[in-house]
């Protein structure tokens, strides 16, 4: 397969597994609740690179939708590269802003992009889809690359959404009406759509009420066009039915020659109520019907226009109306087409991220959604910029509440979320210095996760025991303290060893920072050492 190569390409490609855990802080001022808990709805403060690493412990392989609107690298942005990736060229591009006149601005974006598709993919469920807004300013680069990091064949499709209801006046040459959506899946043998709820133009096809007033149309009982509808294609269709007069009818092609049904005859008289014959010049010819009430809805189309969905217009006037302010939010999506990709690839339960939240479209769509379906699903957003709290968590808030003053959007959704920073990173080689010794629970999720792969739940911790939980293989134990004495002076000795009680069936994983024990006994007791704070990679391979 053709891949894309770009500068830098080689010192990012890993980059997402070198950025260190960090501690996500609960901010309680912020919170709407008073339980804050990382599994409430989230909205987190941060680069996303990072805070997308910190969510791994909790949601990996838990996010059923995810959807991303990233900054288009139009050159107008203001955005720059700001990760801290161990290369003198990529260190050179820090914190410059990229324009237009930056001839690694295509560069810069991948690089920017590569790592955080690589944890987005990480985070998604087996089952799960992620949708990604951009404009054909990087939207050829960026699908040679999604083709790479989710797999070719887990490409679905790109949506256009019909951004624009005016063109533009002022436009060189096009006026650009229409933004695409792609849309991978993480694995497009377990992934499936949702159809869409048949609306009032749909149901004008459904023309005809049936005796006990059910909504119905005619479709002819004879196979027309494609390959199978003549007898030779589908010698089993061909054959006679008898007709109101009882003459016999087979199915005949347009230039008379011999053509063939859409049923067989046995699904012929299964289905005998839905055949109707309606006699016309060339005498009797039957059809059948189709209810409105069977239809299990419409599969979406790949263009999404705005008088469905709106268009940028209608998200900057809904942005207005939460915020009585015209500028509070410069490149807001619309409601509707949010909750159109909520609605075709969640269920009621699941959890929808946005790592680049923005004015929270997303939150509110899943809200509103909830709202209409009784469903609880949940959101996380990601958002860098100050105003995270000020327009991120403000609309969601006032979403929540109700807005006063506003029509749309008087009645409040209801919910909760939790609003949480980065704290510092959990670096281990800094523990024995005693720098920023992160509280016990932190490090536990950060060992179990890195150790395990698998998700930590922090009701398992018992710090009497030393005990922080199991994995599919282990049974894992922690001595730690942020207390630079107790980690100088605490090691697994044979009497803390055989304290841990009999193993069952599982292996027992000790992290400690040093050990009083010799290999082979602990082998007897079935334990796995490892010393803090260098060794946690040892079981990951
Ligand atoms: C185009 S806006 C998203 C708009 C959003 N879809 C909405 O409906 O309001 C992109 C957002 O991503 C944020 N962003 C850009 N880079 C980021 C990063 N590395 N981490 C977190 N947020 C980032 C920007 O600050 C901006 O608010």
């Amino acid at each position: 397969m053709p891949t894309l190569n770009f500068k830098g390409k080689s010192f990012v490609q890993n980059h997402h597994l070198a950025v260190p855990f960090h501690q996500l802080v609960p901010q309680k001022e912020k919170s709407l609740t008073d339980k804050l808990s990382l599994h409430d709805n989230l909205i987190i403060q941060g680069d996303n690179l990072k805070a997308l690493k910190a969510l791994l412990p909790t949601y990996s392989g838990k996010i059923k939708c995810i959807y991303i609107d990233p900054p288009y690298n139009t050159g107008n942005e203001g955005w720059a590269y700001n990760d801290n990736v161990n290369s003198p060229m990529i260190k050179d591009w820090l914190g410059k802003v990229v324009d237009k006149d930056d001839l690694t601005r295509h560069d810069k974006w991948l690089c920017m992009m590569m790592p955080r598709l690589k944890l987005l993919r990480e985070l998604l469920s087996e089952d799960g889809v992620i949708f990604i807004s951009i404009d054909d300013t990087e939207q050829h680069r960026i699908r040679v690359l999604l083709d790479e990091i989710f797999g070719e064949k887990n490409f679905i499709s790109n949506i256009i959404w019909e951004k624009a209801d005016s063109p533009k006046m002022d436009a060189d040459y096009f006026s650009t009406s229409h933004d695409n959506t792609l849309m991978y899946a993480k694995n497009e043998e377990f992934y499936s759509i949702n159809r869409l709820i048949l609306d009032e133009k749909d149901l004008k096809h459904y023309t005809k009420i049936d005796e006990k007033g059910r909504k119905f149309y005619l479709k002819p009982l004879r196979a027309m066009g494609g390959q199978g509808e003549t007898r030779e294609s589908r010698p089993a269709l061909y054959y006679s039915l008898l007709a109101p007069d009882n003459t016999e009818v087979f199915p005949k092609l347009k230039d008379g020659g011999d053509g063939a049904w859409r049923w067989s005859s046995k699904k012929v008289e299964k289905e005998k109520d839905r055949i109707e014959w309606i006699q016309g010049k060339s005498g009797w010819t039957p059809y059948f019907r189709i209810y409105a009430e069977n239809s299990k809805g419409r599969p979406p189309m790949t263009i999404w226009y705005n008088r469905d969905v709106g268009s940028n217009r209608t998200s900057k006037n809904e942005v207005n109306e939460i915020f009585n302010d015209t500028n509070a939010f410069n490149t807001p999506k619309p409601l509707k087409l949010l909750k159109r990709i909520i609605k075709i690839s969640t269920s009621k339960n699941d959890i929808i991220l946005d790592s680049f939240a923005g004015s929270g479209t997303t939150a509110h769509a899943v809200l509103d959604l909830n709202k209409e379906d009784g469903g609880n699903r949940k959101f996380i957003l990601v958002e860098m910029e100050d105003y995270a709290d000020s327009i991120t968590a403000e609309r969601v808030r006032r979403v929540i509440k109700g807005v006063s003053g506003s029509k749309k959007f008087k009645e409040g959704t209801g919910g909760t979320f939790s609003y949480f920073e980065l704290g510092p990173a959990i670096e281990m080689e800094s523990i024995l210095q005693g720098e920023s010794l992160p509280a016990y629970g932190e490090i536990a999720k950060y060992l179990f996760y890195t150790a395990t792969g698998e998700e930590f739940d922090p009701l398992r911790i018992n710090e009497e025991t030393n005990y922080i939980g199991a994995s599919r293989d282990y049974e894992i134990y922690l001595f730690y303290k942020p207390d630079l004495n107790y980690l100088k002076s605490t090691a697994l000795t044979l009497e803390k060893a055989k304290a841990l009680g009999r193993h069952n069936g599982k292996k027992r994983l000790v992290f400690a920072p040093a050990k009083f024990v010799d290999n082979h006994t602990l082998t007897e007791l079935r334990i796995e050492f490892c010393q803090l704070p260098f060794e946690i990679y040892k079981l990951k391979g």
